[in-house]
């Protein structure tokens, strides 16, 4: 259903690795509510070919790639996107995450600090990267809405989400940092959404994924949100309906992280 929501409006879209991406379907639920959008992603994640599909259903939109670690990417991304699109962004999508720690299944306590150290860029300072390049380079219109996807385990321990959950603190902060900076000089607004666990590339790189996902459906008075209902709320932060909200972590979880205990799942004890 699309209701123009984001008609004239023009942005840039990290992440949207396979069909299954959070990232896919905020790009197609963007095009459909009448924006412009850029894809980006790392040129390695790129090999795949899948996001040409991707393009090709948005509009022709353009690919062009960048891995999010890196400054002179990224500031050719933008002058690129910028160039393309004829002026400067509304909104831009971070939707990338990354652990070596958890690809290669070190334990929490036994970390790889190298790896440690390339979960916390990818998946963490590669937001303040992407903000310091628009920043410096005026690059989002007034008014303009940045999101990072993010999840629960940034304020609550899941165990086997691992330096990921370091990660998305990080992620957090420095939303609500540049939020502020960034809203005083432009009225950008930047916020985190905290997403159900969901079944992705990145999410079923968890162990234990599908117990997971279960369980929290289980926990959830609305049951878990799915990757479309999470393109749906990323869009309504992008329109001008809520132009106020800024600097927030916002859980799209059906309701899991105010939910101490659900009759489900206290049921699974009775004896
Ligand atoms: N799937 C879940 O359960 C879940 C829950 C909450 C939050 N999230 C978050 O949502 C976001 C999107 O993940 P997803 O679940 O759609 O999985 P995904 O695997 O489809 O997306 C992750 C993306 O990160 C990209 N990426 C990795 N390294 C990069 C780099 N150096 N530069 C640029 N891009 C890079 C990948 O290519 C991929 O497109 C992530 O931040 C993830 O942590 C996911």
């Amino acid at each position: 259903m699309a209701n123009n929501l984001l008609k004239g409006k023009k942005g840039i879209i990290f992440g949207a690795l396979n069909d299954m991406s959070i990232a896919w379907k905020v790009a197609q639920r963007a095009h459909e509510e009448g924006a412009e959008i850029v894809l980006t992603n790392a040129p390695i994640a790129m090999r795949m070919g899948e996001i040409n599909k991707l393009a090709e259903e948005c509009g022709n939109a353009p690919v062009i790639p960048a891995d999010a670690t890196n400054m002179d990417d990224l500031s050719n991304l933008f002058d690129q996107a910028m160039e393309h699109l004829g002026g400067k962004v509304d909104f831009v999508l971070h939707s990338i995450g990354m652990s070596p720690n958890v690809r290669k299944g070190k334990h929490y306590t036994d970390t790889n600090y190298d790896f440690y150290h390339k979960t916390m860029d990818i998946s963490a300072m590669s937001l303040h990267r992407v903000l310091k390049v628009a920043y410096e380079k005026d690059a989002i219109n007034d008014w303009g809405s940045v999101i990072a996807l993010t999840y629960i385990a940034a304020q609550r321990v899941f165990p086997d989400y691992n330096d990921m959950a370091d990660a998305k603190s990080l992620l957090e902060s420095i939303s609500r940092s540049f939020g502020y900076h960034y809203g005083v000089k432009k009225k950008v607004r930047i916020n985190t959404i905290s997403q159900s666990p969901t079944v992705t590339t990145a999410g079923s790189g968890v162990k234990g994924f599908d117990e997971f996902v279960a369980y929290a459906d289980a926990m959830s008075p609305l049951g878990n949100a799915g990757a479309m209902d999470c393109a749906n709320y990323v869009i309504s932060m992008f329109s001008d309906l809520t132009k106020y909200v800024t600097m927030q972590n916002l859980f799209h979880d059906g309701g899991f992280s105010y939910t101490g205990v659900s009759n489900e799942v206290i049921d699974k004890f009775a004896k």
